[in-house]
């Protein structure tokens, strides 16, 4: 293999006509963890471009993905994207959108290269889309969330055990591997909010 592994991914997602070379993290996620198990309906924050959201759509299931930024994707039938700030949505807005078997959130801040700034903005997104799972997840419905490792990670990784049943670490394979970015998994909520 000549190249990096940056590139072997980004090249793989155009090949296999896929908007980002993030969805070679979500496909080893659902392959390590049974997070799209029984899962009809899905809420994927920071969706765009749109790989993840593609590739749930391949797997049949209804999506409501939001993101400040478009989707490149087409419309779909089983998808409804509202183009909105993830953290300027309130209780109201969250109840018009039902309920999810499975919340994701691959939200990443505008990177400033200020590395206290770039894992403080990381966690904030981080801690918003745990507040709206705990707000739209069906009981022992999964969360799975990116974050940059900072100091506070250990905190919110604790906010998720007592949520979930079970909670994880993991470091993708085709996640950077100079990038601080890792994802935390929750599996089978506790009773959430009604
Ligand atoms: C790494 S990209 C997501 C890639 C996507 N999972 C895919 O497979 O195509 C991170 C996304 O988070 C979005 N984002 C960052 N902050 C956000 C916020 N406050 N509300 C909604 N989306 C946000 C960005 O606009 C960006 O599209």
């Amino acid at each position: 293999m000549n190249y990096k592994r940056g590139d072997f991914y980004t090249k793989k997602a155009k090949k296999e006509g896929y908007k980002a070379r993030s969805v070679y993290k979500l496909q080893e996620i659902a392959k390590k963890y049974p997070i799209l198990k029984g899962v009809k309906k899905v809420l994927d924050l920071g969706a765009a471009p749109g790989s993840w959201t593609q590739f749930l759509l391949q797997k049949q299931k209804w999506v409501v993905a939001i993101d400040i930024q478009p989707l490149a994707i087409k419309p779909h039938k089983q998808l409804h994207f509202i183009q909105k700030d993830v953290t300027e949505l309130d209780e109201s807005f969250l109840s018009t959108l039902g309920k999810f078997d499975l919340v994701l959130s691959d939200m990443a801040p505008k990177t400033t290269g200020i590395k206290h700034l770039d894992q403080q903005r990381s966690l904030m997104l981080s801690e918003t889309a745990l507040w709206i799972a705990q707000q739209l997840l069906n009981p022992k419905g999964h969360f799975v969330c990116k974050i940059f490792e900072s100091a506070d990670t250990q905190n919110f990784f604790k906010a998720v055990q007592s949520t979930f049943q079970k909670a994880y670490r993991f470091k993708p394979r085709s996640s950077r591997k100079n990038s601080k970015e890792f994802f935390i998994i929750g599996l089978y909520a506790y009773q959430t909010a009604s």
